[in-house]
């Protein structure tokens, strides 16, 4: 069921999105059997994260931990310290994904850093997120010389980032949904299509977002604080939609973004 990245290692398809997640809602999601983890330096919460990875039965080995690299530590080329100080919040000495958290001035500098942590083996892939394609041309012209693994982008059925996505796929380049399910209004699990497909499987219309996002071959984080929501977003491997209802969620597409624009951010 896990996904090879393109440096061989393997993520698991569906992850806890830590977005404001606390040490007991890490915990829960642990439980409710989530191993791939995401948090950001940005987030304020590395240490909940370092907390539960402390307090759980379940082995550091077995979780798959993400963080990332801010904005701020990119324009003032101070990747390593940033890097060290998540280790330290987050009570680990490895990551298992490093991502640029947004491609802000001067993040080439930033990835070829991230090169050289991964060369000493204290990242065991490196990637990025909010990626336009110009970005990885970027990466490119700098004369970096690893792939990024993975780009973390805004994704859900009304914003399919397809152009990016297709660019990504074509290159080895997994990608990943923020806001897979429409961030915090969940705007998608209204849709008339969306319900109607879901009344089908018996299941939620979350359900029906995340099942097609992993039939896109794209990773989710969805982010929730109550335990019987990361059951159920966990629970989407007993179904599958045909090619009809897999066509009629992509025709949904309304290029509406509810995040920031990776051409145009000013933090
Ligand atoms: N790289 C980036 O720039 C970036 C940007 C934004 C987000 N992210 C990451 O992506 C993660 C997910 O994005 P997101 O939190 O913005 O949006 P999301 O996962 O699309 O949606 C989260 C919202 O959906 C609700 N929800 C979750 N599962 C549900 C279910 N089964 N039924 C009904 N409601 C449900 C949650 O409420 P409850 O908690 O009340 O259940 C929450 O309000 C974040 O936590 C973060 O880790 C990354």
């Amino acid at each position: 069921m896990n996904i090879k990245l393109n440096n061989g290692i393997f993520i698991p398809p569906i992850g806890m999105g830590g977005w404001s997640q606390k040490k007991d809602q890490i915990l829960m999601a642990l439980d409710a059997g989530y191993r791939l983890l995401d948090t950001a330096a940005q987030y304020g919460n590395e240490e909940e994260f370092g907390a539960a990875l402390s307090e759980s039965v379940v082995s550091r080995d077995d979780i798959f931990l993400t963080t990332k690299l801010w904005t701020d530590d990119i324009r003032r080329r101070r990747t390593r310290d940033a890097f060290q100080e998540s280790l330290e919040r987050l009570k680990t000495d490895y990551i298992d994904l490093y991502l640029i958290h947004w491609p802000a001035e001067g993040y080439e500098d930033a990835w070829l850093e991230m090169e050289e942590l991964y060369k000493e083996k204290k990242i065991r892939a490196i990637g990025v997120s909010n990626f336009e394609i110009k970005h990885f041309e970027g990466l490119k012209t700098r004369g970096a010389s690893i792939l990024p693994a993975v780009n973390q982008i805004e994704i859900h059925p009304y914003f399919r980032n397809n152009e990016v996505v297709e660019y990504c796929k074509s290159k080895g380049i997994l990608s990943e949904a923020w806001c897979p399910l429409g961030g915090p209004n969940n705007m998608e699990s209204n849709d008339e299509q969306i319900i109607k497909i879901s009344k089908k499987y018996s299941k939620t219309p979350q359900q029906v977002i995340l099942r097609w996002h992993f039939q896109r071959d794209i990773i989710t984080i969805p982010k929730t604080s109550r335990i019987e929501r990361m059951k159920e977003n966990i629970s989407i491997f007993d179904f599958s939609l045909n090619a009809d209802e897999f066509e009629a969620i992509d025709n949904l597409e309304m290029g509406k973004r509810i995040g920031a624009d990776p051409n145009n951010f000013d933090f």
